[in-house]
């Protein structure tokens, strides 16, 4: 088998490193998409002093999951108003750089259901026009700095739509963990989950190969080791450091393989029952490692290099690696009983992420 990495993000790493972003923008308007704390934290000031008049626009109140009702107004008053500026800086958590992935896509007439039609459509589209996106993330998550992919979500009528294209890989990523000091211990631990989830799930994937499974293993090992005591010792600079490190590599493992039922099950679970991203998306995990173990030797060894040959001890670790954390791992805890269960196992094997899942086919 031949495999194939591919990623066009020119990726930058280290504590500080968010100074690269006046050298980055030289010449160029910039527009600021950030988080509503990041002014309060001083980041605002920050990254104007680092861009001086070329920042023309700034969006920060950003909210968790960009969503349908509040992206509209964003969205049109941004190309109403900053339509000329040659960048977006996004500086946040993946909800900063998920919004900024739907801003840099302009649509003919600058209307957000233009653009909503197009992503309900599901078929790639050549956008009228484009800006280009650099992503520095303030969570160790989501990776969304080193993917294409924006979940926009729909909460009133429960859907969600995912943008990719090949606009919305950003150019330049910057993970600086020194950004990532202030984040309180729930949102670490959530974070810190969804990338654990990003690994596994590029493990036990149709699209794995080698090199994703190098990002992967090295990640959750890392985050294994780093995220209990990051939780206690919120201010560890090396902690901080690790984490970003290993989010990262997540999130170049997942890259390219996309996510798998662990991710398929949390869209559900989002929107139907409000579990926070992190959460939804690595609960299950230890559940769907029994369901992804003995479908193929090649990633049985993979998963059996991180956890050992025993499935039923590497089930327990996992469950005592989240339960350490205070994450329950039932789906009961969360009050879905048994049937609906198993229900939602089998709607998320359906979904376009469960179809990824190397035991979807058994099934
Ligand atoms: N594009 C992708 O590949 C991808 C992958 C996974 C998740 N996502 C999306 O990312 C979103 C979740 O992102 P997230 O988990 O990073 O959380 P988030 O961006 O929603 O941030 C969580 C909370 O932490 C705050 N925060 C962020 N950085 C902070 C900091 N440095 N200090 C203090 N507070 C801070 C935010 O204001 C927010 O209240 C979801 O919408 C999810 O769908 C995208």
């Amino acid at each position: 088998m031949t495999a194939r990495f591919h990623n066009p993000v020119d990726t930058r790493f280290g504590w500080g490193c968010l100074q690269a972003l006046a050298t980055l923008t030289e010449g160029q308007s910039v527009a600021l998409v950030t988080f509503p704390e990041a002014r309060e934290l001083g980041l605002v000031d920050r990254i104007q002093a680092l861009l001086g008049d070329r920042l023309v626009y700034v969006i920060e109140d950003v909210q968790p999951n960009p969503d349908v009702a509040q992206l509209r107004d964003t969205y049109e008053r941004f190309w109403q108003q900053a339509g000329d500026c040659q960048v977006v800086v996004a500086v946040g958590g993946g909800s900063a750089i998920d919004t900024a992935k739907a801003l840099i896509v302009g649509t003919e007439s600058g209307d957000f259901d233009e653009l909503l039609a197009l992503l309900a459509a599901g078929k790639p589209f050549v956008p009228a026009r484009h800006k280009q996106l650099i992503a520095a993330p303030t969570t160790a998550g989501t990776g969304s700095e080193v993917t294409p992919w924006a979940t926009i979500w729909d909460s009133a009528s429960l859907k969600k739509y995912s943008l990719h294209l090949d606009c919305t890989w950003p150019k330049v990523a910057i993970i600086d963990p020194q950004l990532m000091l202030t984040v309180p211990a729930g949102v670490t631990v959530s974070t810190g989950l969804d990338a654990l989830s990003h690994a596994l799930e590029s493990i036990w994937n149709i699209n794995a190969n080698p090199i994703s499974d190098t990002f992967a293993i090295s990640a959750i090992e890392d985050i294994l080791e780093c995220l209990p005591r990051l939780r206690r010792d919120l201010g560890n600079q090396e902690l901080r450091s690790r984490m970003a490190l290993a989010a990262l590599k997540a999130g170049l493992a997942f890259s390219n393989t996309k996510t798998a039922l662990a991710h398929s099950i949390s869209y559900e679970m989002t929107l139907h029952h409000g579990l926070p991203h992190g959460i939804a998306c690595s609960f299950t995990l230890p559940l769907v490692l029994g369901l992804a173990w003995g479908h193929d030797a090649a990633r049985d060894r993979t998963l059996q290099r991180i956890f050992g040959t025993d499935l039923h001890q590497a089930q327990a670790q996992l469950r005592d690696f989240l339960h350490s954390l205070d994450v329950k791992t039932e789906f009961a805890d969360y009050g879905v009983n048994a049937s609906e269960a198993e229900a939602m196992i089998r709607f998320a094997l359906q979904g376009a992420r469960g179809k990824n899942f190397i035991g979807a086919q058994a099934a």
